[in-house]
């Protein structure tokens, strides 16, 4: 693995020269999504101000353009008209003020009178290495230019630990006012959500406090990129706790979750229905943001980033790592997220192909295919990515009398970020009658029963992974997907 230097990790993206010959190589690497938003080069991670605005679902993520490494973060933004066909438009937010200096971290976006401003953290650190985490700003005018405000919003708070970040903006209607929610530790090394309101969206910003979130005091060490969606006519909370083992999740300590529950914004107290719930069950899944200015709380569109803090992945030699997840459409249903691939995917389908042409060789399963599998009760088991003889691969298998789903990825011969453990387990509601996969290049999405549960995870298949098994008591229908990434490289 490369050695970086703080130098080389710290750099602004000033000229596109500066990583033309990179992105050759990176469009090159074998494990290119096909229809997965993925960076030009360099390392993807959380999706930021997801916002929907006349017609167009505007997206941005964190990117170091560099290489497979966490260094300086930048702003990339890409577009679309139906989250499914997304386009790139380059560098959207440059870490190149003081109070950015070390990088332009995760936030979100909001939409006022014709407006749109994005909210994000400045992480800047002095000469001696004091981080100062600044809640900043900036106008996304409607000729798509980016302006950021002169000066942070505000500064952290000195009652909690320099881990403070992840601003999500939020409107208040009845009381009329302005809520930022922030991710933070700590002294006592928990994790916490700060709130700040304000009367206007870019002044007179005040700490109110941090979150009550009952029986949640003590939940990890720290929570990344909270936020609170109205969906369905309810309040949910979501978060990602760090220095946390959670069941049937191995040995990983980063998780997303989510809260259903009723926020009350008058005493700041967020109180749970019910337990939490893990947003997916797979290996890599993290950061998941909502689109705002839906102006309905019907239904929501999540996107999420389809990796997680401190991961490796083959790709890395390649000088690129990440990509973001399919958008799934949210509703609430007794308690719970019910999580949807959204219907436009529909278009990708090309042509049809069967399962015997697979399992005979005629055909290879791997690119990008859509699979729906019908199962007709009982205990069941599909493997994916095995060898031609039906060995090794992705197992997903179902206990009927235990309801459980175990996904183990330890038979594929590409194996990565082994020390988080290579099974996760879930217990489903109802019995196991559908599962819809999305297979791209390296990566598989499982949508258990409709939307009930998802296992998503990155997967790097070996030339001789390209077929597939399955118990009699499931049936399957398979189509080849359009390869539509855009791997244009606009910087
Ligand atoms: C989550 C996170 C955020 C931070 C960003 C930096 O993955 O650590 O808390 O703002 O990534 O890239």
């Amino acid at each position: 693995m490369k050695e970086w230097t703080e130098k080389e990790l710290y750099r602004i993206l000033n000229n596109p020269d500066e990583i033309s010959e990179m992105h050759e190589k990176v469009v090159n690497s074998e494990y290119r999504q096909s229809y997965h938003i993925q960076p030009i080069t360099g390392l993807l991670n959380d999706p930021n101000g997801f916002i929907f605005r006349n017609g167009i679902w505007h997206l941005f993520y964190q990117w170091c353009p560099w290489g497979a490494v966490h260094g300086m973060k930048h702003w990339y933004h890409v577009v679309s008209e139906d989250l499914v066909n997304w386009k790139n438009m380059g560098l959207a937010i440059r870490p190149d003020t003081e109070y950015d200096n070390k990088g332009v971290f995760s936030g979100s976006a909001i939409e006022i009178s014709d407006a749109v401003y994005l909210f994000y953290t400045g992480n800047h650190i002095d000469d001696d290495g004091t981080r100062i985490p600044y809640t900043c700003a900036a106008e996304f005018k409607n000729d798509g230019q980016i302006s950021k405000l002169s000066e942070p919003i505000f500064a952290p708070s000195s009652d909690f630990t320099d881990n403070q970040r992840d601003p999500k903006i939020i409107y208040n209607e009845k009381f009329d006012k302005y809520y930022l929610i922030i991710g933070a530790r700590s002294f006592d090394e928990k994790g916490v959500c700060l709130v700040y309101q304000s009367e206007s969206l870019l002044a007179d910003w005040k700490f109110a406090g941090r979150l009550k979130v009952t029986g949640y005091e003590d939940f990890g060490g720290m929570w990344e990129c909270p936020s609170i969606e109205r969906i369905c006519g309810r309040d949910v909370l979501f978060f990602c706790p760090q220095y946390l083992k959670l069941e049937g999740r191995g040995n990983v300590t980063n998780h997303n979750i989510y809260i259903i529950g009723e926020m009350n914004w008058e005493n700041l107290t967020f109180t749970p229905i019910g337990d939490f719930n893990v947003f997916d069950f797979g290996f890599d899944f993290y950061a998941a943001q909502c689109a705002a200015n839906i102006k309905n709380d019907d239904k929501a569109f999540l996107m999420a980033w389809m990796g997680l803090p401190a991961s490796v992945y083959p790709t890395d030699v390649d000088e690129w790592s990440g990509c973001l997840s399919l958008p799934r459409e949210l509703t609430i249903h007794k308690d719970r997220l019910i999580q949807k691939p959204i219907e436009q995917l529909e278009s990708l389908r090309s042509k049809e192909i069967s399962a015997d042409e697979i399992m005979d060789g005629h055909e290879k399963f791997a690119g990008a295919i859509e699979m729906s599998v019908d199962v007709a009760g009982g205990d069941f088991e599909i493997k994916l990515f095995t060898d031609l003889s039906g060995k090794g691969g992705l197992s997903i298998k179902y206990n009927d009398k235990f309801k459980k789903i175990t996904a183990d990825k330890s038979g594929l011969k590409r194996r990565f970020n082994t020390d988080f453990g290579e099974v996760r387990e879930h217990f489903i509601e109802n019995t196991l009658l559908h599962l819809g996969i999305f297979i791209d290049t390296s990566s598989v999405e499982i949508f258990v029963n409709g939307g009930e549960a998802v296992f998503t995870s990155r997967v790097f298949p070996t030339d001789d992974e390209v077929s597939f098994t399955i118990t009699p008591n499931g049936t399957v229908k398979l189509w080849r997907l359009k390869e539509i990434s855009d791997n244009t490289f606009v910087v």
